[in-house]
Order: structure tokens, then sequence, then C-alpha cells
């Protein structure tokens, strides 16, 4: 391991020159990927535009019912349409999720604590590969707790998923984490999800930060953003824009969709910045056309 004293600062990332190894496949980093693995991937990016609208509503996980999910069954399908895929539990998925559906789907597989924790990073993998299979995920998400207590343990899960996830092309989304002993900065955003691309993610989901297109540009894997707590509308829109100027594969928006006062408008207003090429205020005014 490295000396920590007298590093060098990183600084030259080439912003704006394009990824090297991009051979003929829409996803960053899975050139050399299993065709399982590129066909999961496909599932995810979509194949014209490379990028993705995921629907994060796993936050039952660890904060039980939220307001705007307290029917999953009720709402879940209104947005399918328009959303690539959904991130969920197992639970959500298998009873209130129609089979019958094109979306793609992020399978939450870590778990391990409650808003009643004041230290939520300590998990286990809750579930195994061959319930994943059975679900047919396209990928497994694993949050990932990088400078807090349960460092070693998730690091561990990620692990454990990741050799998994390579015996039977299933791709891993590493979530980065964001809490009470992690700083919201660029520089952490660098070194997390660093460390979490290095471990072998296929995906890697984190905040929208400063020197947001410096941290893509280091990452050797696709970023889809985090929507985080909810915004206005078109604050929420704007972050999408200015994620995706910044080269960004996508976003992966929850309470930013599903607390919105129109949901359905809002995922498909979204799906135009990601996809269409929609400006925030575009977007907006779509939006705006919809609801009145
Ligand atoms: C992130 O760590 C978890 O997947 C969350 O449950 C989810 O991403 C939160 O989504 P949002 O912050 O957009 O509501």
């Amino acid at each position: 391991m490295a000396d920590k004293d007298g590093l060098k600062v990183a600084k030259d990332y080439h912003v704006g020159t394009p990824f090297a190894n991009q051979g003929d496949f829409q996803v960053k980093g899975a050139n050399g990927l299993s065709w399982g693995m590129k066909r999961r991937l496909s599932n995810i990016f979509d194949p014209k535009t490379g990028k993705t609208v995921m629907f994060a509503f796993d936050h039952g996980y660890f904060m039980g019912s939220t307001a705007g999910l307290e029917r999953l069954d009720l709402i879940i399908p209104t947005l399918m349409p328009y959303v690539d895929v959904l991130m969920c539990t197992r639970g959500a998925l298998r009873t209130c999720v129609p089979a019958a559906n094109k979306c793609g789907v992020a399978l939450r597989v870590s778990s391990g604590s409650s808003m009643l924790n004041d230290d939520l990073s300590h998990e286990v993998v809750a579930v195994d590969i061959e319930d994943a299979i059975r679900l047919d995920a396209d990928c497994m998400a694993v949050q990932t707790f990088i400078g807090a207590d349960g460092q070693l343990e998730s690091i561990d899960n990620l692990s454990q998923v990741i050799n998994a996830g390579m015996t039977y092309g299933i791709p891993t989304l590493g979530v980065v984490a964001v809490g009470k002993d992690m700083e919201r900065t660029d520089r952490y955003f660098k070194l997390a999800t660093r460390i979490v691309a290095e471990m072998g993610v296929q995906i890697v989901k984190t905040y929208n930060c400063e020197h947001f297109d410096e941290i893509v540009a280091a990452c050797p894997v696709p970023i889809v953003v985090a929507g985080g707590k909810k915004l206005p509308e078109a604050e929420a829109l704007t972050l999408a824009y200015d994620v995706i100027q910044n080269g960004a594969a996508g976003v992966d928006m929850g309470r930013n969709i599903f607390q919105s006062t129109h949901p359905a408008e809002m995922a498909q207003a979204v799906r135009k910045v990601v996809h269409e090429g929609y400006t925030d205020k575009e977007a907006f005014e779509y939006f705006q056309d919809m609801i009145h």
C-alpha cells in the first residue's frame, strides 16, 4: 500500500476526452464483459442514448412507509411506462410490481439498519444470488459506506455481490452512501466513486457536487445520480440537466418523482432531459403544459 504522506493531488482528468476503451458497446467500461452482462446492462442503459431513467422506491428497506410510497401497488404501475428501471427491494417487487412489464430491475440486496439507528453504515448482504436470478434482476444494488464505521462490512458486502454477479453475469450497482461521517464534497465523492469502481462494480450511483465532470471522467464505469431530498420540480429538472451535461449516464430519482404533485408527468419530464436533450427550462415547460 502506498505511503499516505506526500501524495500529489490528482488534477489532470482530461475532461471532454472520450473514454478510450468504449468499443462498440453503449455502456462505459463494459467493453470486456460477457454477453449476459451486456444484455442486462442494455436493459438498464438504452442502446440508442446510452442513458437511463432509474426510479428508486427502495426507501422502505430502512425508512418503512414513506410519503408518496404508502401504497406501492397503486403508484408503481402508473410510473412504469415512463421509466427504464425500477430500483426496489425484493419484497416490493414480488408483491406490488406486475411481472408483465418492460422495465429493468435494480434489486436492492444490502440492508441492516433502520431510521431508528444513529449509524446506518452497518449492513449485510440480505438477498442471495439465486433469488436475484429468480427475480431476473438486471443489477444488484449495494450500499457502500466509505469512511464510515461500517466501511469494512460494506466493502465485504460489495465484494461478495460482485463475485457472485461475475459468476452469473449480473451487474452490481455500487451506491455511494452519504451520512454524518461523510462530507458531501467533490473530494469525498472522487474518493468514494473511484474506490467503488475499482472494487469491480459495473455501475456507480452517487450525488451531484462541484466539479462533477471530473468525477465522471475519473470513474471508468457509468455514473447515475441520486435525486436526494424533494426539491421543487423546476430545481429537480435543473439537477437532472446539470448532471447529464456533466457526463452522468442517467439519474436514479425517488422522492423527486414520487413526492411530486404529479409523479407520472414528472417522470416524463425527467425522461425528456435524460433521453431527448431537453434543457431544464424546456422540460419544466413540458411538465407545466401536461399538468394544466
Ligand atoms: C439510496 O441510497 C437509496 O437507493 C435510496 O433509497 C434512494 O436512492 C433514494 O432516492 P431519492 O434520494 O431520490 O429519494
